[in-house]
């Protein structure tokens, strides 16, 4: 079979981590006998060196004509100071719109070769995690209305937040369902004691599981909900949150595990079509100088033949092989955060990877 994959490749070290994840496939297309096609589309600031805009209309079209989508980051200094409607930034949102990509899937689990790069205290990371952070990602605060104006001290900015009974029903259904194929607990955050959108979800959230009685449900505020991350990561199976605050706890989360470099994400609608990428930027201090961590996209990559092709041998495939290069002691820079040895190059990595499969 042929699957069309849209290559965004984007910024910073996004080529590196794409062109790393491709090869990846490559591989597995040949062990698998699959074909995939790979078709590359600007976004974000080389879209906006090569045309004006952050998100060529090209670059819609193309994704929407391909089964799915593979992205590395966007954004840089460069970029900064771009006026906010043309920023890179915005054209992933604005991919993330058009392509009707209401969730986001973003799993944090702590390899147990990883233990000693976490922060957390020895006694925590014992325990052991695995988590999955559903993050609603087309709505929120990241698409209100926002602007600037004239206030009571003068000019002022604002953004808002609003969610519709719609979109919360929708995202609570991905999470219930999540939940009931994984450990059948879910925990959903919000800020209800403050804010009218969250009491709303709150609200829903409640109501929805009464018809998952096989999940155990509870909710959390967001500022607890960061605390209890770091004091004890174990109790979390799976947790549904709005735009903004899953955009904060899954940095936390990735941190929590040893580094940033490691998180996948996949995000998707109502169609198979998913957009799969690192849950980390464009990191553009280390760019071009191939010591990036592949493995965050690598991941991407098997979530993307798992959610939207089906294909859930070839995954653990490279999720297995991701399992013994580490399990081997093979560690990018990030990996060793400062420790002994010697690290390899994203290359290097992605040599190591390749050869597990
Ligand atoms: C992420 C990123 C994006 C987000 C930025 C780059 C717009 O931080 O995917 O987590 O906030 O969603
Ligand atoms: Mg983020």
């Amino acid at each position: 079979m042929e699957y069309k994959i849209a290559l965004l490749r984007g910024d910073g070290i996004g080529p590196e981590i794409v062109d790393s994840a491709v090869r990846v496939l490559e591989k597995i297309g040949e062990r698998y006998g699959h074909s995939f096609r790979f078709t590359p589309y600007l976004i974000g600031g080389c879209a906006i060196d090569a045309t004006g805009k952050p998100l060529p209309e090209e670059t819609v079209e193309g994704c929407l004509a391909s089964d799915s989508v593979l992205l590395g980051a966007v954004g840089g200094p460069k970029w900064d100071p771009q006026p906010g409607h043309l920023r890179p930034e915005k054209a992933l949102l604005g991919i993330r719109s058009a392509l009707g990509l209401f969730t986001n899937l973003r799993p944090a689990k702590l390899y147990p070769a990883l233990r000693d790069a976490s922060p957390l205290r020895a006694d925590i990371v014992e325990k052991g995690f695995d988590l999955m952070i559903v993050r609603e990602l087309t709505g929120g605060i990241y698409f209100g209305e926002r602007g600037k104006r004239e206030g009571k001290y003068g000019e002022e900015a604002y953004d808002t937040e609003a969610y519709s009974r719609m979109e919360i029903e929708r995202i609570g259904r991905v999470a219930f369902e999540t939940a009931r194929k994984r450990n059948k607990r879910l925990i959903s955050i919000d800020k209800a004691n403050v804010l009218e959108t969250s009491r709303l979800w709150r609200e829903i959230m409640h109501a929805m599981s009464k018809e998952y009685p096989d999940v155990e449900y509870a909710d959390l505020l967001v500022d607890n909900a960061a605390m209890q991350l770091v004091k004890n990561p174990a109790q979390f199976d799976v947790v549904v949150t709005s735009n903004m605050f899953g955009d904060i706890l899954s940095d936390e989360a990735s941190q929590i595990t040893g580094s940033i470099g490691m998180l996948a994400s996949a995000s998707l609608g109502d169609t198979k079509r998913g957009m799969y990428e690192p849950i980390h930027g464009s990191a553009p201090d280390i760019a071009g100088k191939n010591v990036a961590n592949p493995i965050a996209t690598i991941l991407s990559a098997a979530m993307m033949l798992r959610y939207s092709f089906d294909l859930a041998e070839e995954a653990d495939c490279i999720e297995q092989a991701v399992d013994r290069v580490l399990e081997k002691g093979f560690r990018t820079a990030d990996l060793l955060g400062g420790r002994e040895g010697t690290p390899l190059s994203c290359t290097e990595m992605t040599d190591r990877i390749l050869a597990e499969i």
